[in-house]
Formats: C-alpha cells, sequence, structure tokens
C-alpha cells in the first residue's frame, strides 16, 4: 500500500511538471501583437521606446479604452484628434501620465503601421 501511494505520488508530480512545461512552451509560442513593422516605426520617432512600452499601450487602448464604448479604429482620426481624445478620455479610464504616453505612442505609431 504505502509503495502503491508512492507511486502515486511520483506519477502525479510528472503530471504536474509535464503540464507546467507544456503550458510555458504554449505561452512562448504566442505571437507578440506588436509587430515588427510598428516597433520599427515607433523606434525611428522614439529611439528608447521598448517592446514592452508598446505591448503596454497596446493593452491600455484594447482594454481599459473599450471598457464603456468599442476601441475606436487608430485610423479614424489624426495625431491631434488622437491627443485631444486622450486628454478628455484618460481621466475616464484613470490612466497615470506614463500611461498616457504609452497609450499615445502605441496610437501614433499603430495609425502609421496601417492598423485599421
Ligand atoms: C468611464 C467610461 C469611459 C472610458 C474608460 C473611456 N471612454 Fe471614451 N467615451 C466615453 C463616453 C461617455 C463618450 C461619449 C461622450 C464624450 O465624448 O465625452 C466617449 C467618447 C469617446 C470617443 C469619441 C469622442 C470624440 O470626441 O470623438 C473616443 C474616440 C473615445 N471615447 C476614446 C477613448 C479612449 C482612447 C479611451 C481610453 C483612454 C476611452 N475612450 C475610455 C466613456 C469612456
Amino acid at each position: 500500500m504505502k509503495q502503491f501511494l508512492y507511486s502515486l505520488a511520483i506519477f502525479s508530480l510528472t503530471i504536474l511538471f509535464v503540464q507546467c512545461t507544456a503550458k510555458k512552451g504554449a505561452r512562448a509560442a504566442i505571437p507578440s501583437l506588436v509587430t515588427p513593422k510598428l516597433y520599427s516605426i515607433a523606434q525611428a520617432r522614439w529611439p528608447s521606446i521598448t517592446q514592452h512600452d508598446l505591448e503596454m499601450g497596446r493593452s491600455i487602448f484594447t482594454t481599459r479604452c473599450s471598457k464603456c464604448h468599442k476601441a475606436q479604429a487608430v485610423k479614424s482620426r489624426s495625431e491631434r484628434e488622437w491627443v485631444k481624445v486622450i486628454i478628455k478620455m484618460a481621466p475616464k479610464a484613470k490612466l497615470t501620465e506614463e500611461e498616457k504616453i504609452k497609450l499615445t505612442q502605441y496610437v501614433f505609431a499603430a495609425r502609421k503601421a496601417g492598423k485599421s
């Protein structure tokens, strides 16, 4: 009986281990939603910008800016118009100054990258 429990424990641990590594692999396989084109457009304008900054900007746009209404197409407005919108909407989405900047950089770069 003892031996049976022991092998059961080993077996469960193996399953757990396999599941964890499988999950890790699956996560790594998800491609970045910030395309190389978008990233290079942003880098030409803000040399110190990182892929992570853009991912954050994108995530603010697709989650926090679509809580009350659908997220608008980035191409629907000029840069000037987006700045006005972001100034008006940032308090509604409770964005910090840093988040406002990341959102603006993402929207500007995404417009140029030809995102709808
Ligand atoms: C708490 C709810 C709420 C959140 C969060 C929110 N909005 Fe809005 N948004 C509204 C409402 C209400 C309107 C329509 C009234 C108005 O224009 O003030 C609107 C209108 C808009 C418009 C059209 C207005 C125009 O002048 O063209 C755009 C574009 C927009 N939001 C973008 C955004 C963006 C970008 C964010 C993220 C920073 C955001 N919204 C977050 C409530 C919200």
